[in-house]
C-alpha cells in the first residue's frame, strides 16, 4: 500500500546507549462512531472525536540495545509484571516492526499506569496504544532526526491505530477526525487529524462526566463487535450515515447550535448500540441503569433547558457532555440524582484536553 509506505523508516542509526521516555497520553469519546473494519486496523466509516484531559495512560518505555534482532520486552502495570497484557503488546510490536525495523534492535521495559481506577470499565486501550506509540516515535526521533515534526505526529497516529483503533484519534487534541470523509479535508483512514475548521467557543473545554455504571468485564469484546458488522444487515447505510454525520457535524460545530448537537450525538450512541442488539448474534451492553441516567437526563434537560447530553462508548458506562459554564449545576444534578445509578457512586469528571505530552 502506497499510503502506509511512505511512512517505513528505512534509514536509522542504531543506539549504543540505553534511555527512556515518558509520555502521557488521554481516552478520547468519539461523538460519531467508529463501528466495523476492515483488515488491517482501517475503519468502515470515519468518526470524530474530542480527546480528554485527565483519564490518561503514562507509559515508560526504557530501551537498552541488544545484539540480536527480534521483538523483545518486559511489561510492566503499576510496577507490577502484568502478563495478561502480554498478547496484545507483542500483536503491536509484530504489526509495527515493518514500519519501524529499529524496534528490532532494542530491549524494552514498559511501565505503565492510569490516572482513572483500574478496571473501572474505562477503555485503557486508546489512551494506553496511544501512550506506548508516543514512545516509540520518541524513539524514532532519536534513530531517524531527519522527518519533519506533522510526519512524526501521523505516524504515532497510525502506530496507535494499530495496537487498537480509536487510540489514533488520541495523539492529538482537542477535536480529531479519522477515516477519509469528503467534508473533512485530508481525513485519512491511516491516521487522525484534528479537526481543521472554525469551531464555536460554546465547544471550549466542553465538560465530560464519565459515569461508572458497571465495572465488570464486558460480555463482548469491541474486536467481536467490529466483526459483526461484516455481513450486517444495516451496516452498508450505517456506514454512510456516519460520513453524513460528520458533514452535518462540521456545521455544528461551527455554529454551536447545542439543539442539533444533542440530537446528532445522542442519535449516534443509540445508533451504534443499536447495531449491536441488530447483529448476529445480537447482544447489549447497556445496563439498566444506563437507561435509567438517560432518562433521568432527559428530564433534567427538558426541565431546567440546560443543554447537556449523553454518549455511550462499547459499554454500559454514560459519558454526560456539557458546556463549561454549566458545570456547577450539572456537577449538583449528577451528585443528587445521577450518582446513586453508577457503581459505588462513582463517576469521573474530564473534559477537552490535548493530546499526548512527554512528561520524561
Ligand atoms: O478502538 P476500539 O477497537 O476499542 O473501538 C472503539 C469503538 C467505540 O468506542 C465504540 C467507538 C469509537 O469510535 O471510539
Amino acid at each position: 500500500m502506497n499510503a502506509l509506505h511512505t511512512f517505513k523508516t528505512i534509514n536509522y542509526t542504531k543506539l549504543t546507549n540505553s534511555g527512556t521516555f515518558t509520555f502521557a497520553a488521554p481516552s478520547n469519546i468519539a461523538l460519531v462512531k467508529y463501528w466495523g473494519k476492515k483488515q488491517n486496523q482501517i475503519p468502515a466509516n470515519p468518526s470524530l472525536s474530542f480527546t480528554l484531559k485527565n483519564c490518561k495512560t503514562i507509559t515508560k518505555l526504557q530501551y537498552q540495545p541488544k545484539a540480536e534482532k527480534n521483538i523483545s520486552f518486559d511489561l510492566l502495570f503499576e510496577g507490577q509484571v502484568k502478563e495478561s497484557f502480554r498478547p496484545k503488546i507483542q500483536k503491536y510490536f509484530e504489526r509495527i516492526q515493518d514500519l519501524c525495523p529499529y524496534i528490532l534492535d532494542y530491549h524494552f521495559k514498559i511501565d505503565t499506569q492510569n490516572t482513572f481506577p483500574h478496571s473501572s470499565g474505562i477503555a485503557s486501550s486508546a489512551s494506553g496504544m496511544a501512550a506506548l506509540s508516543a514512545t516509540i516515535i520518541a524513539l524514532e526521533k532519536l534513530v531517524n532526526p531527519n522527518q519533519t515534526e506533522a510526519f512524526y505526529l501521523q505516524k504515532a497516529s497510525l502506530l496507535a491505530r494499530l495496537g487498537s483503533g480509536s487510540a489514533c484519534r488520541s495523539i492529538k487534541g482537542n477535536i480529531v477526525v479519522w477515516g477519509e470523509t469528503d467534508s473533512i479535508e485530508n481525513s485519512s483512514d491511516f491516521f487522525g487529524v484534528t479537526f481543521p475548521y472554525e469551531v464555536n467557543n460554546i465547544f471550549n473545554n466542553y465538560q465530560d462526566t464519565i459515569l461508572l455504571v458497571d465495572k465488570g468485564e464486558k460480555q463482548v469484546s469491541s474486536t467481536v463487535g467490529h466483526d459483526l458488522m461484516h455481513n450486517h444487515p444495516f451496516a452498508e447505510r450505517r456506514f454512510k450515515q456516519a460520513h453524513e454525520n460528520i458533514q452535518q457535524l462540521k456545521d455544528i460545530l461551527k455554529t454551536g447550535n447545542l439543539t442539533e448537537f444533542i440530537a446528532l450525538v445522542e442519535s449516534e450512541a443509540l445508533t451504534l448500540h443499536a447495531m449491536m442488539m441488530t447483529s448476529t448474534p445480537y447482544f447489549i451492553l447497556m445496563k439498566p441503569n444506563t437507561l435509567e441516567i438517560i432518562n433521568e437526563i432527559w428530564k433534567f434537560r427538558e426541565s431546567t433547558k440546560i443543554p447537556v447530553c449523553f454518549t455511550l462508548d462499547a459499554g454500559a458506562n454514560v459519558h454526560v457532555l456539557y458546556p463549561e459554564k454549566y458545570k456547577i449545576s450539572v456537577t449538583e444534578f449528577i451528585t443528587n440524582t445521577l450518582a446513586k445509578h453508577c457503581q459505588n457512586n462513582q463517576f469521573i469528571h474530564d473534559e477537552m484536553g490535548n493530546g499526548a505530552e512527554n512528561v520524561s
